[in-house]
């Protein structure tokens, strides 16, 4: 088994996944504001620090997707924010892309940028202990988007920063996210997400990515937030394992799915169908943001010094989504 291989088993295999904590500044900022906690660099890591020193990381986080700025912080205890990971049983990742910028030629669509200076980028994350890395392509969905620019300009970004991550001994994260936003229905999230989909994997391909050394991020299939025709959790499960299926190459170790705005509890149960339906060698597990924070953040804000607490329900929110990621999860479980 190749290096890196065992590296992506490692994130994902046993019904492990990862906690997505990469969000940037920005983004943070809003998050934080949105529960009235002031947004300081302290604060940021005050609460990511109660995520990584709870129990939960040694049973069901194989990895945590860092931000430049939390890689770079010390902890409470005083050491690096990446030795604090592997020492609880998970490993560190980091975001490596610098952000979606307006897509010349089309404007009202997005490109990935973070290729310029990469090569050394990455070379520092490696020396500060990261193992894998994350790059995120967005693509929104409306009549005639996303457009054949948009799939192939940002497939050819996700393959170039794939090989140079590889390069560097680490594990790619290839996200091409394909947005829930809008009134469109499944089956045209189901066929826009086959072409981004489809179209990575050959510009992956062509670029000489080892396919058994990386983790495939995409979304599930869903209607639009603002669709009138929402379809069941079964039948998001099926389609999903039926784009998949028909676009990702076997070599593929495994799937780990954002949760891209869903619920904490409808991205568990679809996550939970998913693997009850799974016909494919994939591993099918998730790599959650919003959907493995949201209830912990909210508990947090009101009582910043309650680390126990907010430890308790990230635990829980961790154990419901590893065992969706094995089939074995049912409602009752929920607190
Ligand atoms: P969400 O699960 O909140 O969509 O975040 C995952 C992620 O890393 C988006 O890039």
């Amino acid at each position: 088994m190749s290096e890196l291989n065992n590296i992506a088993l490692k994130i994902i295999g046993k019904g492990k996944g990862i906690l997505a904590a990469d969000e940037s500044t920005g983004t943070m900022t809003k998050r934080l504001e949105s529960v009235n906690v002031p947004s300081t660099p302290k604060n940021r890591l005050v609460f990511r620090e109660a995520l990584f020193s709870s129990t939960s990381m040694a049973d069901c986080i194989g990895g945590v997707i860092l931000y430049d700025e939390t890689i770079k912080q010390i902890s409470s205890k005083k050491n690096k924010i990446t030795e604090l990971i592997s020492e609880m049983g998970s490993l560190p990742g980091i975001k490596v892309d610098t952000g979606a910028k307006v897509l010349a030629g089309s404007p009202d669509e997005k490109i990935t940028e973070g290729l310029d200076g990469l090569r050394e980028r990455l070379k520092e994350y490696y020396k500060i202990g990261a193992k894998f890395t994350k790059w995120r392509g967005v693509y929104n969905i409306t009549k005639e988007f996303p457009s054949k620019l948009a799939i192939s300009s940002n497939a050819h970004a996700l393959a170039r920063y794939s090989a140079l991550v590889q390069e560097c001994n680490m594990v790619p994260i290839v996200e091409p996210e394909v947005l829930m936003d809008g009134e469109h229905s499944a089956k045209d999230c189901y066929e826009k997400t086959s072409n981004v989909i489809e179209k990575c994997f050959e510009e992956l391909i062509f670029h000489k990515v080892d396919l058994k050394g990386i983790i495939l991020k995409p979304n599930m299939i869903l209607a639009g937030n603002m669709s009138k025709n929402k379809i069941s959790n079964n039948e998001v499960a099926k389609l999903t394992l039926k784009c998949l299926k028909n676009c990702v190459p076997t070599e593929v170790p495994g799937i780990a799915f954002l949760s891209g705005g869903q619920s904490e509890l409808e991205a568990t149960e679809n996550l939970n169908l998913i693997n009850k339906y799974n016909d494919t060698n994939f591993i099918m597990s998730y790599s959650y943001g919003r959907a493995l924070q949201q209830s912990a953040l909210k508990f947090w804000s009101k009582d910043i010094k309650n680390i126990k607490g907010t430890q308790k329900i990230f635990n829980h929110r961790a154990k419901m989504n590893t065992l969706a990621a094995q089939g074995n999860w049912s409602k009752d479980l929920e607190i």
